[in-house]
Parts: C-alpha cells; sequence; structure tokens
C-alpha cells in the first residue's frame, strides 16, 4: 500500500497532517544555493546542459535515485541577458528518450524544446536559442509525451533568469546568494526509508501526483537563510507537478514585484499568492524592518486530495530569513518597475474556447492510448473532446494577430500554460485576476466559469515544430490534456 492509500485508510493521516507533514520536521536546514551559470557577460562556447541519472539526498538521510541537469538534482540557474542567443548542447543520459523545454520563452517552434524535438538516450540537442524578451524568471523541464511527469519529478527542472538594461540598472537588489535568491518549491512523497517515491494510480491522475512534504531548491523545508539588512529579492517557482501552493509572509503583506514574463507597473502588496504549477512570482522582503521574517507555504491552496480529507490550513514555514549586521542592498521599495498598459480586450480580432475535459469516456479512451497518452488506470482526457495526438494540429494561428483564448473546465482547478508568448489575463475563473496576476503571464488557472488570455504570437511555429497549450498538471497533460497550434 502507498502512503497515500495508507493515509486514506488509517487515522494515522489525519494525526500526521495535524502534527506537521511526515518528513518536514527539525530544525531548518541551510537553503541551498543552486549553482548558477551565468553568461550575462558573454558567451564564448556552447552551454552544456547534462541530463543523467544522480542521487539525492533531501534530507532525509537517505540517497535518491533522481534525475538532475549537470548535478545529481534539478538543473542549474541560468542567468542570461536579452539580445543573447544561447548555444545550448542538450546531452540525454537518463536512459530514455526526452526533450528540453524552454518555458516561458518567446522563441520559434523549433528551438522550443517541445514533444517533437525528441533527444534520443544518448543523443545530444544543440538548438541555438534567441533570447528577445524582456526580464524576467522562467525555467525549463522536458516535454517528452507521456513521460514528462515523471521525469521532471525525478528532478530535470531547471531556472532561466534573463536580464535586460532595465533590470541590471534598476535599484533592485541582485547579488546572488546575497540578496538574491532563487527558490524552487516541490512537494515529495518518501518512504520510511527516506527515499523519494512516485507511485501513480487511477486517483493520482485523478489530481496529479501530490507529495505530502515540502522541499526548497532539493532540501526538506523548513530552509534558513542568514541576509543582510535591507531588501531581499527571492525569486520562486513552482515546480510541483499538480500542487498548487498559497504564499505568504510571517509578517504580511508579501510583496510582489513581477510574475511569470516580467515585472508587475510597480510593486503589489497582498495578504498571500496563488501559486499554480509552472508559475513564477518575484517577491521583495523588506530586512531593515524585521529581524526576522518567514515565507510560509499553504499546500490546501488548489484543493486536493489532503485539502479536500482535512479541508483548511497546512500552512509551513518554507524558509526562514535571519537578519545579520552588515548592510546589504541599501535601495529602497521602488515606486515603478516598468511601463505595462492595460490590456486591451478590443485588440483582439479571433477567439478561440477550450474546454478542459477530465473524463472523454471509454471510446475515446482506447483511442486515446493508441495516441500514446498515458492515464494509467484512469480514463483519458481531453482538450474540447480530444485527447492529445501527436500528428494533429488542432489550432493554426496567424502570426501577429492579437487574440482572446477563453479556458473552460468540466471539474476541478486546472492551470493552463500556452508555449511561445506571455500573455495578459483578462478573467480568471470569472472574475477579474489578483492585481499580482495582473502582469505578463504564461499561466493562467481555471476552476468555474471562463478564464481568459490576450495574447499575440510573433514567432513561427510550424506543422513540423508546432506549439502546445495544457493543462500544466502534469500527469494531466501526460493524459492528454494538451492541444498543438503552428504559427505562421
Ligand atoms: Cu512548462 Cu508545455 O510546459
Ligand atoms: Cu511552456
Ligand atoms: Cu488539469
Amino acid at each position: 500500500m502507498n502512503r497515500r492509500g495508507f493515509l486514506k485508510a488509517s487515522g494515522a493521516g489525519i494525526l500526521m497532517a495535524g502534527g506537521g507533514l511526515a518528513w518536514a520536521q527539525g530544525t531548518p536546514r541551510p537553503l541551498p544555493l543552486i549553482p548558477m551559470t551565468d553568461v550575462t557577460g558573454g558567451i564564448d562556447a556552447r552551454i552544456p546542459l547534462t541530463l543523467g541519472p544522480g542521487t539525492h539526498d533531501f534530507g532525509t538521510g537517505a540517497a535518491s535515485r533522481t534525475l538532475g541537469i549537470n548535478q545529481g538534482y534539478l538543473g542549474p540557474v541560468i542567468r542570461a541577458k536579452q539580445g543573447q542567443t544561447l548555444p545550448f548542447d542538450v546531452s540525454n543520459g537518463i536512459g530514455d528518450v526526452t526533450t528540453l523545454h524552454w518555458h516561458g520563452l518567446h522563441i520559434p517552434g523549433d528551438v522550443d524544446g517541445g514533444p517533437h524535438q525528441e533527444i534520443a538516450d544518448g543523443g545530444t540537442w544543440s538548438p541555438d536559442v534567441p533570447i528577445v524578451q524582456h526580464a524576467s524568471m522562467n525555467w525549463f523541464h522536458p516535454h517528452m509525451h507521456g513521460k514528462t511527469a515523471q521525469q521532471t519529478y525525478h528532478g530535470l527542472a531547471g531556472v532561466l533568469l534573463i536580464e535586460d538594461e532595465a533590470s541590471l540598472s534598476a535599484d533592485l537588489p541582485k547579488t546572488y546568494g546575497v540578496d538574491d535568491f532563487t527558490l524552487v518549491l516541490q512537494d515529495k512523497m518518501f518512504d520510511e526509508s527516506g527515499q523519494m517515491t512516485y507511485t501513480l494510480s487511477a486517483e493520482v491522475f485523478e489530481d496529479g501526483f501530490e507529495g505530502d512534504t515540502l522541499v526548497v531548491n532539493g532540501a526538506l523545508a523548513p530552509v534558513a537563510q542568514t541576509v543582510p539588512t535591507g531588501l531581499v529579492r527571492l525569486r520562486i517557482l513552482n515546480a510541483c507537478n499538480a500542487r498548487f501552493l498559497d504564499l505568504s509572509m510571517e509578517t504580511r503583506p508579501i510583496t510582489v514585484i513581477a510574475s511569470d514574463g516580467g515585472f508587475l507597473s510597480s510593486p503589489v502588496e497582498a495578504a498571500s499568492i496563488l501559486m499554480s504549477p509552472g508559475e513564477r512570482y518575484e517577491i521583495l522582503v523588506d530586512m531593515s524592518a524585521f529581524e526576522t521574517n518567514a515565507l510560509t507555504v499553504d499546500f490546501s491552496g488548489g484543493g486536493g486530495f489532503l485539502a479536500s480529507l482535512f479541508g483548511g490550513n497546512q500552512a509551513q514555514t518554507a524558509l526562514t530569513l535571519t537578519r545579520a549586521a552588515e548592510k546589504g542592498f541599501t535601495g529602497s521599495m521602488p515606486k515603478s518597475l516598468a511601463t505595462l498598459a492595460p490590456p486591451k480586450r478590443s485588440d483582439a480580432t479571433v477567439t478561440r474556447s477550450f474546454a478542459l475535459q477530465m473524463d472523454v469516456g471509454a471510446d475515446l479512451s482506447a483511442l486515446a492510448l493508441a495516441w500514446e497518452n498515458v492515464c494509467g488506470t484512469a480514463g483519458a482526457m481531453a482538450i474540447n473532446g480530444l485527447p492529445m495526438k501527436m500528428d494533429r494540429i488542432d489550432e493554426t494561428v496567424r502570426k501577429g494577430d492579437t487574440e482572446i483564448w477563453r479556458i473552460s473546465v468540466d471539474d476541478q482547478l486546472h492551470p493552463f500554460h500556452i508555449h511561445g508568448c506571455s500573455f495578459r489575463i483578462l478573467s480568471q475563473s470569472g472574475a477579474e485576476p489578483p492585481a499580482y496576476a495582473q502582469g505578463w503571464k504564461d499561466m493562467v488557472h481555471v476552476e468555474e466559469g471562463w478564464s481568459e488570455v490576450l495574447v499575440r504570437f510573433d514567432y513561427d511555429a510550424p506543422t513540423e515544430a508546432p506549439y502546445m497549450y495544457h493543462c500544466h498538471i502534469l500527469e494531466h497533460e501526460d493524459c492528454g490534456m494538451m492541444g498543438q497550434f503552428t504559427v505562421t
């Protein structure tokens, strides 16, 4: 019986959730600093990204079998600058076919790293990736259809920070590992011996895989960091397969300066921010005002199994910050960050609708398997009545057109992602999005009504290298809640 079944079948689960999550207790560990590959100063050689098996101790005392990029678990933080072209050599040594997708980048379909750009085991893929967009936090992960969830879960995920002239000269903290930190948040399952596990059941396909233990940069939460007095910047990625995370600061409010696709027009204060899988937010913490502070993550954010079982609050500390005496970044909270006109609905000349469907019925489920969707024993999933099919193009978009994409669901909360663009959210589940989600985004979630985004595609994605749109619950994506479009 797996832990999930065990939890469900016994009262022990209630004790566990009430007394803190299984592997999440004890004294904070130091925040791991993910190694940075900084090419903002210039590029004189190809940039190797080597995908392979590894072992990693998350802090349970056991070495888990993992996958990593240039290391045992996770990939590097790559820092690049607008205007550069990044010559990657992506070598696949994981023992299985994969791809590597640049999530958030405005790049043509043939270098996007979607499911058509397979890298055979032992092979190398060498895309030249042009960085044209503004300062933003992006990431990369496998996108091999049917294998995305397990490959990403096991550790194939890295961060790609883009800087531009404005961000480099902005009066913001930017010393990596001192006042500027990248946080990769994930939920994991561990067995009694401390080994990371990933078990799929029909139920897991329904909700997506949700672990009971929070890890930050590959270390069991809570993690701790000492910082200088002044403003501290946290660039945060939700790299969970399926779990929504509700983030807040102990001292409240939380101050957000950037979303998926770049800076907000000015800092936004919120009581908490809801992060779907795949989303990124940057926040500033004022460590001149408090001697300590903590970033809190609530697992009950998006519903799911534990939330439905226990209802309320599963807040836990992700990161504690402790102030040291020395002065760090001396600037003050910025007043404005970027020019960002409100999105204009009337700019759109095309409207498309996407219905995300959890259960397509037995007939289509059989077809979906033949189309290489991976659903375990659960029924297939679909968008607009059709599970993903690699050789079917679902939508054809004209380059440069402004469009409205409206998304609805038949059940559950789903995070929707579109390749090759940043968009603006017009409405989210039928309501105005929170202020922190009104900037550039490539993720929008929907639970009821319509979520609508205003979007334009400026790069080519031909039939042999189309873009994807999909639910970013990775098990749903693998199970067919994905479609393909061309831009010409
Ligand atoms: Cu983050 Cu199509 O993926
Ligand atoms: Cu993407
Ligand atoms: Cu979904």
